[in-house]
Protein backbone atom coordinates (compact mmCIF):
# COMPACT_ATOMS: atom_id res chain seq x y z
CA UNK A 1 0.00 0.00 0.00
CA UNK A 2 0.79 3.30 -0.84
CA UNK A 3 -1.77 6.15 1.42
CA UNK A 4 -2.20 9.75 1.37
CA UNK A 5 -0.57 11.02 4.89
CA UNK A 6 -3.06 13.97 4.22
CA UNK A 7 -6.19 11.70 5.00
CA UNK A 8 -8.52 13.23 2.19
CA UNK A 9 -12.11 12.76 2.33
CA UNK A 10 -14.36 11.54 -0.08
CA UNK A 11 -18.19 10.55 0.03
CA UNK A 12 -19.32 6.88 -1.06
CA UNK A 13 -21.21 3.83 0.10
CA UNK A 14 -18.52 2.22 2.38
CA UNK A 15 -19.54 -1.37 1.47
CA UNK A 16 -19.43 -0.42 -2.06
CA UNK A 17 -16.26 0.76 -2.07
CA UNK A 18 -15.17 -2.29 -0.62
CA UNK A 19 -15.97 -4.54 -3.47
CA UNK A 20 -14.83 -2.48 -5.99
CA UNK A 21 -11.49 -2.95 -4.42
CA UNK A 22 -11.92 -6.07 -4.06
CA UNK A 23 -12.86 -6.93 -7.90
CA UNK A 24 -9.99 -4.87 -8.88
CA UNK A 25 -7.71 -6.53 -6.72
CA UNK A 26 -9.03 -9.98 -7.52
CA UNK A 27 -8.59 -8.84 -11.15
CA UNK A 28 -4.73 -7.69 -10.51
CA UNK A 29 -4.52 -11.28 -8.58
CA UNK A 30 -5.85 -13.09 -11.64
CA UNK A 31 -3.75 -10.89 -14.34
CA UNK A 32 -0.54 -11.70 -12.60
CA UNK A 33 -0.70 -15.68 -12.38
CA UNK A 34 1.92 -16.76 -9.86
CA UNK A 35 4.25 -13.58 -8.83
CA UNK A 36 4.08 -9.99 -8.61
CA UNK A 37 3.08 -6.83 -6.84
CA UNK A 38 -0.08 -5.27 -5.79
CA UNK A 39 0.11 -2.11 -5.00
CA UNK A 40 -3.13 -0.48 -3.18
CA UNK A 41 -2.78 3.52 -3.32
CA UNK A 42 -4.88 6.61 -2.22
CA UNK A 43 -4.00 10.40 -3.46
CA UNK A 44 -5.48 13.93 -3.97
CA UNK A 45 -5.27 14.71 -7.59
CA UNK A 46 -6.53 18.07 -9.69
CA UNK A 47 -8.43 16.73 -12.60
CA UNK A 48 -7.23 17.53 -15.53
CA UNK A 49 -10.86 19.09 -16.98
CA UNK A 50 -10.86 21.56 -14.59
CA UNK A 51 -13.65 19.67 -12.51
CA UNK A 52 -11.09 19.98 -8.57
CA UNK A 53 -9.88 18.23 -6.64
CA UNK A 54 -10.79 14.12 -6.19
CA UNK A 55 -9.88 11.50 -3.93
CA UNK A 56 -8.27 8.77 -6.05
CA UNK A 57 -7.80 5.08 -4.78
CA UNK A 58 -5.83 2.85 -7.39
CA UNK A 59 -4.79 -0.57 -8.08
CA UNK A 60 -1.77 -1.27 -9.69
CA UNK A 61 0.02 -4.93 -10.76
CA UNK A 62 2.44 -6.15 -12.57
CA UNK A 63 1.01 -8.50 -14.78
CA UNK A 64 0.82 -8.41 -18.86
CA UNK A 65 -1.55 -5.42 -18.76
CA UNK A 66 -4.59 -4.93 -21.02
CA UNK A 67 -4.30 -4.38 -24.66
CA UNK A 68 -5.24 -1.78 -26.24
CA UNK A 69 -8.13 -3.20 -28.53
CA UNK A 70 -9.45 -4.35 -25.16
CA UNK A 71 -9.15 -1.03 -23.28
CA UNK A 72 -12.66 -0.16 -24.19
CA UNK A 73 -14.30 -3.27 -23.87
CA UNK A 74 -13.13 -4.37 -20.67
CA UNK A 75 -15.70 -2.33 -18.33
CA UNK A 76 -19.32 -3.53 -20.65
CA UNK A 77 -21.14 -6.29 -18.95
CA UNK A 78 -20.00 -9.94 -19.43
CA UNK A 79 -17.15 -8.97 -21.22
CA UNK A 80 -14.22 -11.43 -20.17
CA UNK A 81 -11.17 -13.17 -21.12
CA UNK A 82 -11.51 -15.97 -18.99
CA UNK A 83 -12.45 -19.52 -19.24
CA UNK A 84 -15.89 -20.31 -19.37
CA UNK A 85 -16.63 -20.81 -15.37
CA UNK A 86 -13.85 -18.58 -14.43
CA UNK A 87 -15.09 -15.33 -14.67
CA UNK A 88 -18.31 -13.77 -15.45
CA UNK A 89 -16.85 -10.26 -16.67
CA UNK A 90 -19.04 -8.02 -14.40
CA UNK A 91 -16.13 -7.16 -11.87
CA UNK A 92 -14.85 -3.80 -13.74
CA UNK A 93 -18.80 -3.02 -14.77
CA UNK A 94 -19.88 -3.30 -11.25
CA UNK A 95 -16.60 -1.09 -10.36
CA UNK A 96 -18.03 1.52 -13.17
CA UNK A 97 -21.03 1.56 -11.65
CA UNK A 98 -20.13 2.17 -8.08
CA UNK A 99 -18.05 5.16 -9.07
CA UNK A 100 -20.47 6.20 -11.19
CA UNK A 101 -23.08 6.37 -8.44
CA UNK A 102 -20.21 8.14 -6.20
CA UNK A 103 -20.05 10.86 -8.69
CA UNK A 104 -16.91 10.20 -9.87
CA UNK A 105 -15.35 7.66 -12.73
CA UNK A 106 -13.18 5.24 -13.47
CA UNK A 107 -9.55 5.02 -15.46
CA UNK A 108 -7.76 2.70 -16.88
CA UNK A 109 -3.70 3.16 -17.14
CA UNK A 110 -2.14 0.13 -19.01
CA UNK A 111 0.37 -0.89 -21.72
CA UNK A 112 0.35 -4.15 -23.27
CA UNK A 113 3.55 -5.99 -21.10
CA UNK A 114 3.73 -3.20 -18.48
CA UNK A 115 1.39 -3.96 -15.97
CA UNK A 116 -2.20 -2.27 -15.12
CA UNK A 117 -3.34 0.70 -13.03
CA UNK A 118 -7.04 0.86 -12.44
CA UNK A 119 -8.28 4.26 -10.86
CA UNK A 120 -11.45 5.01 -9.08
CA UNK A 121 -11.72 8.78 -9.13
CA UNK A 122 -13.85 10.09 -6.24
CA UNK A 123 -14.86 13.64 -5.42
CA UNK A 124 -13.24 15.05 -2.66
CA UNK A 125 -15.42 16.39 0.34
CA UNK A 126 -14.44 18.24 3.30
CA UNK A 127 -17.14 16.90 5.48
CA UNK A 128 -15.29 14.56 7.20
CA UNK A 129 -17.82 12.07 8.54
CA UNK A 130 -19.32 12.03 12.40
CA UNK A 131 -17.28 9.30 13.46
CA UNK A 132 -13.83 9.60 12.12
CA UNK A 133 -13.07 5.98 12.23
CA UNK A 134 -16.20 3.81 12.41
CA UNK A 135 -15.59 0.31 11.56
CA UNK A 136 -17.13 -0.66 7.89
CA UNK A 137 -21.18 -0.93 8.69
CA UNK A 138 -22.09 -4.59 9.92
CA UNK A 139 -26.01 -4.82 8.23
CA UNK A 140 -27.72 -7.01 9.84
CA UNK A 141 -30.62 -7.48 7.35
CA UNK A 142 -33.83 -5.93 9.03
CA UNK A 143 -32.49 -5.86 12.19
CA UNK A 144 -31.78 -9.66 12.54
CA UNK A 145 -28.52 -10.84 14.52
CA UNK A 146 -25.24 -12.66 12.26
CA UNK A 147 -25.68 -16.09 11.16
CA UNK A 148 -23.61 -18.40 9.97
CA UNK A 149 -22.89 -19.37 6.49
CA UNK A 150 -21.17 -22.27 5.02
CA UNK A 151 -20.17 -21.83 1.76
CA UNK A 152 -18.95 -24.54 -0.61
CA UNK A 153 -17.67 -24.02 -3.94
CA UNK A 154 -14.18 -25.54 -5.88
CA UNK A 155 -13.24 -22.43 -7.40
CA UNK A 156 -11.11 -20.68 -5.30
CA UNK A 157 -12.14 -17.16 -6.75
CA UNK A 158 -15.34 -17.31 -6.83
CA UNK A 159 -15.50 -19.11 -2.96
CA UNK A 160 -13.27 -15.86 -1.88
CA UNK A 161 -15.92 -13.73 -3.60
CA UNK A 162 -18.86 -15.12 -1.92
CA UNK A 163 -17.57 -15.20 1.09
CA UNK A 164 -16.25 -11.70 1.08
CA UNK A 165 -19.77 -10.38 0.27
CA UNK A 166 -21.48 -11.94 2.94
CA UNK A 167 -18.50 -10.76 6.04
CA UNK A 168 -18.83 -7.72 4.44
CA UNK A 169 -22.91 -8.15 5.00
CA UNK A 170 -21.93 -8.64 8.50
CA UNK A 171 -22.26 -12.16 8.35
CA UNK A 172 -19.81 -15.25 9.20
CA UNK A 173 -18.52 -17.58 6.91
CA UNK A 174 -17.40 -20.73 6.73
CA UNK A 175 -15.64 -22.53 3.57
CA UNK A 176 -15.42 -25.24 1.85
CA UNK A 177 -12.97 -26.27 -1.18
CA UNK A 178 -15.71 -29.29 -2.19
CA UNK A 179 -18.80 -30.93 -1.22
CA UNK A 180 -17.31 -33.99 1.08
CA UNK A 181 -15.58 -30.84 3.11
CA UNK A 182 -18.85 -28.88 3.44
CA UNK A 183 -20.44 -32.75 4.64
CA UNK A 184 -17.78 -33.14 6.66
CA UNK A 185 -18.52 -29.77 8.05
CA UNK A 186 -22.09 -30.68 8.79
CA UNK A 187 -21.29 -33.84 10.82
CA UNK A 188 -19.85 -31.45 13.39
CA UNK A 189 -21.85 -28.55 13.53
CA UNK A 190 -24.92 -26.93 11.37
CA UNK A 191 -24.54 -23.75 10.20
CA UNK A 192 -27.70 -21.52 9.73
CA UNK A 193 -27.32 -21.86 5.44
CA UNK A 194 -25.72 -23.67 3.13
CA UNK A 195 -24.74 -21.97 -0.19
CA UNK A 196 -23.50 -24.77 -2.63
CA UNK A 197 -22.27 -24.58 -6.23
CA UNK A 198 -23.73 -27.04 -8.36
CA UNK A 199 -20.43 -27.99 -10.52
CA UNK A 200 -17.99 -29.34 -8.68
CA UNK A 201 -15.45 -32.33 -9.28
CA UNK A 202 -16.92 -35.39 -7.48
CA UNK A 203 -19.85 -34.84 -5.36
CA UNK A 204 -21.92 -32.29 -7.52
CA UNK A 205 -24.32 -29.17 -5.85
CA UNK A 206 -27.34 -31.70 -6.06
CA UNK A 207 -25.63 -34.95 -4.30
CA UNK A 208 -24.65 -32.29 -1.30
CA UNK A 209 -27.75 -31.34 -1.45
CA UNK A 210 -29.54 -34.71 -0.58
CA UNK A 211 -26.60 -35.84 2.03
CA UNK A 212 -26.74 -32.57 3.76
CA UNK A 213 -30.50 -32.73 4.09
CA UNK A 214 -30.14 -35.54 5.58
CA UNK A 215 -27.33 -35.24 7.88
CA UNK A 216 -29.70 -31.64 9.33
CA UNK A 217 -32.98 -32.63 7.85
CA UNK A 218 -34.21 -28.45 8.62
CA UNK A 219 -30.70 -26.72 6.91
CA UNK A 220 -31.92 -23.98 4.47
CA UNK A 221 -29.57 -24.34 1.38
CA UNK A 222 -28.97 -22.11 -1.40
CA UNK A 223 -27.71 -24.14 -4.96
CA UNK A 224 -25.79 -21.57 -7.08
CA UNK A 225 -25.72 -22.75 -10.67
CA UNK A 226 -24.28 -21.23 -14.16
CA UNK A 227 -25.20 -23.42 -17.08
CA UNK A 228 -25.72 -26.54 -15.45
CA UNK A 229 -28.29 -29.41 -15.93
CA UNK A 230 -31.43 -27.26 -14.57
CA UNK A 231 -33.53 -30.33 -14.54
CA UNK A 232 -31.49 -32.48 -12.14
CA UNK A 233 -31.23 -28.75 -10.44
CA UNK A 234 -35.15 -27.85 -9.86
CA UNK A 235 -36.24 -31.88 -9.08
CA UNK A 236 -34.48 -31.18 -5.33
CA UNK A 237 -34.85 -27.44 -5.25
CA UNK A 238 -37.46 -24.92 -4.49
CA UNK A 239 -37.13 -22.01 -7.35
CA UNK A 240 -36.21 -18.96 -4.38
CA UNK A 241 -33.38 -21.52 -3.44
CA UNK A 242 -31.67 -21.24 -6.72
CA UNK A 243 -28.81 -18.86 -7.74
CA UNK A 244 -28.50 -18.36 -11.27
CA UNK A 245 -25.38 -17.65 -11.88
CA UNK A 246 -23.81 -15.36 -13.05
CA UNK A 247 -25.34 -13.04 -9.85
CA UNK A 248 -24.99 -10.02 -8.66
CA UNK A 249 -23.83 -9.05 -5.49
CA UNK A 250 -27.30 -8.17 -4.56
CA UNK A 251 -29.11 -11.03 -5.99
CA UNK A 252 -26.78 -12.93 -3.32
CA UNK A 253 -27.75 -10.73 -0.77
CA UNK A 254 -31.06 -10.98 -1.38
CA UNK A 255 -31.29 -14.98 -1.61
CA UNK A 256 -29.75 -15.39 1.46
CA UNK A 257 -31.80 -12.93 3.45
CA UNK A 258 -34.67 -14.98 1.83
CA UNK A 259 -33.34 -18.57 2.69
CA UNK A 260 -32.98 -17.05 6.17
CA UNK A 261 -36.40 -15.60 6.90
CA UNK A 262 -35.41 -12.22 6.79
CA UNK A 263 -37.39 -10.93 4.09
CA UNK A 264 -40.68 -11.30 2.63
CA UNK A 265 -40.92 -12.76 -0.65
CA UNK A 266 -42.88 -10.21 -2.14
CA UNK A 267 -40.00 -7.76 -1.67
CA UNK A 268 -37.63 -10.09 -3.38
CA UNK A 269 -40.01 -10.60 -6.39
CA UNK A 270 -40.23 -6.73 -6.87
N1 LIG B 1 -5.52 -5.97 -13.99
C1 LIG B 1 -5.80 -6.49 -15.20
N2 LIG B 1 -4.82 -6.90 -16.04
C2 LIG B 1 -5.11 -7.41 -17.26
N3 LIG B 1 -6.37 -7.58 -17.73
C3 LIG B 1 -7.39 -7.20 -16.94
C4 LIG B 1 -7.17 -6.64 -15.64
N4 LIG B 1 -8.37 -6.35 -15.09
C5 LIG B 1 -9.29 -6.71 -16.01
N5 LIG B 1 -8.72 -7.24 -17.11
C6 LIG B 1 -9.40 -7.72 -18.31
O1 LIG B 1 -10.72 -7.24 -18.30
C7 LIG B 1 -11.65 -8.32 -18.37
C8 LIG B 1 -12.93 -7.94 -17.64
O2 LIG B 1 -12.68 -7.80 -16.24
P1 LIG B 1 -13.89 -8.00 -15.24
O3 LIG B 1 -13.37 -7.82 -13.87
O4 LIG B 1 -15.02 -7.13 -15.67
O5 LIG B 1 -14.34 -9.48 -15.51
P2 LIG B 1 -13.58 -10.83 -15.12
O6 LIG B 1 -12.48 -10.55 -14.15
O7 LIG B 1 -13.20 -11.50 -16.41
O8 LIG B 1 -14.73 -11.66 -14.42
P3 LIG B 1 -15.33 -11.38 -12.95
O9 LIG B 1 -14.68 -10.16 -12.40
O10 LIG B 1 -16.78 -11.18 -13.15
O11 LIG B 1 -15.01 -12.62 -12.21
C9 LIG B 1 -10.90 -9.50 -17.81
O12 LIG B 1 -11.40 -10.73 -18.26
C10 LIG B 1 -9.49 -9.24 -18.34
O13 LIG B 1 -9.37 -9.62 -19.68
MG1 LIG C 1 -12.87 -9.43 -12.43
Amino acid sequence: TRLSTQEPWAMADAHQLELALLNLAINARDAMGDRGTLMIESAERLAADGQGMFVVISVTDTGPGIPPHLLEKVFDPFFTTKPVGKGTGLGLSQVYGIAKQSGGFVRIDSQEGQGATIEIWLRSSSAEPEEKHAPAPVRPANGVAQARILVADDDGGVRTFICDCLRAAGYEVIEAADGQEALQFLTQQAPDLLIVDFAMPGLNGVDVVKRARQQVPDLPIILATGYADMKAVEAVMAPDRILRKPFRVDDLEAAVALALGQTEQAEIEK
